[in-house]
């Protein structure tokens, strides 16, 4: 069985060549893909569904977006139309930026797809939807992301710095409303299209005052979501795939007992000046209650290096989101990395359950 991780394989077609091969793949083919593959696509798709999602215009020239402008307040948000691995989101803030940012959109006379987004402000979260043949899905429990690279949610946009899950603070009831008026809807509109989507199906959710939102789809776990999300998983994860691959339901259940938390180590510079070689932990320096997920590390002699931009990720879970953070963080702060990392992951949790 083949699991595909990332999303270029996939918009690319690596499930379309799986199955004209024979072989068992879990994931969308191309035009399920584009779901995450292009922006507009996915709006089309959410208009016809009827799912909530921000106000939007898509546009194609220095015209038609000096035009669309008008229609939107500021903030606003523009969005280049392809896979941009997290970079392609802009916030502006006033006239001026969004005219600079169009004029130099537009030099040369390019065509770039650009889509102009009503600026949507609540709690993010995700949840994953494990799509198999004949109407199977498995939801898996909610996760939080922290997207920007400095404490408090300051600093650039990163492919995610840390996650958690459960998210306690969102009620169940708010995912109920998000499954019957997002997930299905919008996994119904696919099929109807001829285009049915198998896969895991990540919605990307804003709780707006006016209810949950989609902020984006993505067409595969979320990094460092998945992290937090798998080990809650009681059972066999192959089984669960090989069951929706041949659409039978799974019998599947999530632990509900514990916090599961991710801090994510990075270089230093990441994620705008990545420098590599930087000393890794090894599994042995990780303490029994943690685990780490390797991202980007090479071996140096009998050591680990960084490879990259996000190097790992440190796992722990614990009854108390307060003791899970306790976990990580003494173990970071006394590792004297110079590996950087957040030291607020889950801050949103744990002041809602000082407020309980
Ligand atoms: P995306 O690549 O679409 O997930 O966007 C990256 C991040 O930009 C999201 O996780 C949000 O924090 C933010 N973002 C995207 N779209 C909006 C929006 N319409 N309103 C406010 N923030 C947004
Ligand atoms: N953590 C966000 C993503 O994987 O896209």
């Amino acid at each position: 069985l083949t699991f595909v991780g990332s999303e270029e394989p996939l918009v690319l077609g690596i499930v379309d060549e799986f199955e004209k091969a024979g072989l068992k793949i879990f994931g969308p083919n191309k035009a399920a893909a584009q779901l995450e593959g292009s922006k507009s696509f996915a709006k089309s798709i959410l208009k016809e569904a009827k799912v909530p999602t921000a106000a939007f215009s898509i546009v194609q020239s220095l015209s038609e977006a000096r035009r669309a402008l008008v229609k939107h307040d500021f903030p606003v948000v523009f969005k280049l139309d392809g896979l941009a691995a997290g970079k392609g989101v802009s916030i502006i803030s006033s006239c001026q930026q969004a005219e600079d940012y169009i004029v130099d959109l537009y030099k040369n006379n390019s065509n770039t797809k650009l889509l102009i987004e009503e600026f949507m402000q609540g709690p993010e979260f995700s949840l994953f939807s494990l799509v198999g043949k004949n109407n199977t899905v498995v939801h898996t429990p909610i996760a939080q992301d922290h997207k920007r690279r400095f404490d408090g949610d300051k600093g650039p946009n990163t492919g995610g710095m840390g996650a958690y899950s459960p998210v306690a603070q969102i009620s169940s009831v708010v995912v109920e409303k998000v499954i019957k008026s997002i997930i299905e809807p919008t996994l119904k509109v696919m099929q109807d299209k001829g285009n049915p989507f198998i896969g895991v199906l990540y919605t990307g959710l804003m709780l707006t005052k006016n209810g949950p939102k989609v902020v984006e789809f993505n067409v595969r776990f979320g990094d460092p979501e998945a992290q937090v999300v798998l080990p809650q998983l009681n059972g066999d994860f192959y089984q669960m795939i090989i069951d929706l691959l041949n659409g039978r339901r799974p019998l599947t259940e999530w632990q509900k007992k514990e916090i599961y938390l991710a801090v994510v180590i990075a270089a230093p510079g990441y994620p705008n000046d990545v420098k590599k070689g930087f000393s890794t932990p090894t599994l042995s320096d990780i303490p029994l209650d943690l685990q780490i997920d390797y991202a980007a590390v090479k071996k140096d002699g009998h050591n680990l290096i960084s490879d990259g931009g996000r190097v790992a990720t440190i796992v722990g879970h614990a009854k108390k989101i307060q003791l899970a953070q306790k976990n990580i963080y003494s173990y970071l702060d006394r590792s004297k990395l110079q590996l950087a990392y957040r030291h607020d992951i889950a801050y949103q949790l744990a002041n809602f359950e000082m407020k309980d």
